[in-house]
Formats: structure tokens, sequence, C-alpha cells
């Protein structure tokens, strides 16, 4: 809803999942337009992926361009939030809010879809605590998960398939639960969680279903199709456990 035509926009743009070259034509455009890019960043001295992605299709030369932290504390909706988690949101909002007021638009580049357990929306919540009808155009991306099937060669969903996506590897019992009532599941974050995971499929019968991409598109890229391989390995953050039990035909 547009109320304040001196108000500058934010842009919650996805960036895909790596490779530069699945960054939409929008999200491109929209970059190059926006003069004030906040991107976030999980640790204080690290670099954001969402910005390293977004610099190498746009330029930044003449943009005003600011990293932010996002602590990777675990977010449970509906549960108070850890302080640290909730003061950095709002740092994040004060500054995006500065750059609002004064009439300037902001792009917030982010991994992936925005839409997809992404940091954004903390950011766009904490804005409208501040001003409801701040004004904000949200660009889709390319998922992670969307990337990782695509350079597996296998669907995430076909037919009648029921796909579940896990944010994150939950306690054996929830995940025991997920993993024997649905066709597909998608796991996220699970980069330390591996001598966890391995032997609960290998239980279900599900090893030789498992295939998990780690920093897909990106230089390093790694596929693991035997994921016992995984077993104490230092994993990247950016990797995925694809999980299909159904074949297409027979
Ligand atoms: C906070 S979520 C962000 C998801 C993102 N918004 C999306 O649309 O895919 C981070 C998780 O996404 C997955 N991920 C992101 N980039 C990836 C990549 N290049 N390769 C494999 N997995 C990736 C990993 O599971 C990682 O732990």
């Amino acid at each position: 809803m547009i109320t304040n035509n001196q108000q500058g926009r934010l842009y919650l743009v996805g960036v895909g999942p790596g490779d530069p070259e699945l960054m939409t034509c929008k999200a491109v455009r929209i970059l190059e337009q926006v003069g004030v890019w906040i991107a976030p960043k999980a640790k204080k001295n690290g670099n954001s992926s969402a910005l390293q992605i977004a610099a190498a299709q746009v330029g930044v030369a003449g943009k005003s361009v600011l990293e932010m932290r996002f602590p990777m504390i675990k977010v449970h909706l509906g549960r108070e939030q850890a302080t640290e988690v909730v003061q950095a949101w709002q740092e994040v909002a004060e500054m995006v809010w500065t750059h609002l007021d004064k009439g300037a638009d902001v792009a917030f580049p982010t991994l992936g879809d925005p839409t997809l357990y992404s940091t954004a929306f903390y950011l766009l919540d904490a804005l409208q605590e501040k001003c409801p009808e701040i004004r904000v155009t949200i660009v889709p991306g390319i998922t992670a998960m969307a990337a990782c099937s695509a350079r597996v060669g296998s669907p995430l969903g076909i037919g009648d398939d029921v796909v579940s996506i896990v944010p994150a590897a939950f306690n054996d019992d929830r995940l025991r639960t997920i993993l024997t009532t649905f066709d597909a599941v998608v796991l996220m974050k699970v980069f330390r969680k591996m001598n966890r995971i391995v032997p609960l499929l290998d239980e279900l019968g599900l090893i030789d279903k498992a295939v998990l991409i780690e920093r897909c598109g990106m230089d390093d890229q790694r596929i693991y199709r035997n994921i016992r391989e995984t077993l104490d390995r230092e994993l990247h953050y950016f990797s995925t456990l694809l999980i299909r039990k159904k074949v297409i035909t027979g």
C-alpha cells in the first residue's frame, strides 16, 4: 500500500542459491537501479553470500553497500526469541529505516528466494512494527532446493508426490515421522547433522534414496550420492539433502 510517496521502497531480492547466472532478470534490474544495498551476513567478521552473488552480476561502484549481521540462532515461531536475535533484527531495521525515511530505496539481497527460510521476513516484520505501511516489493528467486534438484537431475515432486521441506534436522522422532510420511523430503541446514541423519535413513531403508548437494552452483560444489561419505565430514552450511522414495516409472 502506498501511503507516503516521499518514503523510499524496500526491495527484498532473491539472488538465487550461488550461481550468479541463476539470478532473475528482475533481480538484476532492481539491484542495478537501487543505490543502497543492505545485505545479511551470519558472522561479524564474515562476508555476505547474498552480496557476493549479487555483486558478481551487478557492479557495486557508486552504491552504498552495507553488510549487517543476523546471528545464526534457531528461531522457533510463536516463542519468545533470543535477545541477541531480536536486537540484531531491530538494528538492521533501524538502518534500513534511516534510508527509507530520507526517500532512498533500499535493496536487501537474500540467498535463494526471500519467501523460503530467509532473514528477509524478519527484517520486514521489524520494519512493519515501526511503520505498518512501509512500501515493499518482494522479488522471488530460484531456491537452493530447485537448483539442487536440477543439478542431480531428479524432480522435487512429480505426479502425486507429497513433498516436505524441513528447515533443520529436528529431533529423531519428528524426523522419523516426516521421513515415513512423505514421498519426498528436502532437508536443509544439515551440515552438522549427518552423523545423526545417516543412521536414521539406514534404519528406514532410505539411505540409497538420498543425495546431498554441498555448495550447489558454486566453484567447489560437491555431490554425495553415497551419503555415508558425509559421516564425520565437515560440510559447508550450504548443504541440502534430497530424499525421494518413488521412481517415476515402473
Ligand atoms: C537459511 S536457508 C536459505 C534458503 C534460501 N532462502 C532458499 O530459497 O533456498 C539456508 C539453507 O539453504 C540451503 N542452501 C542454500 N544455498 C545452497 C547451495 N548453494 N547449495 C546447497 N544448499 C544450499 C542449505 O540447506 C542451507 O543450510
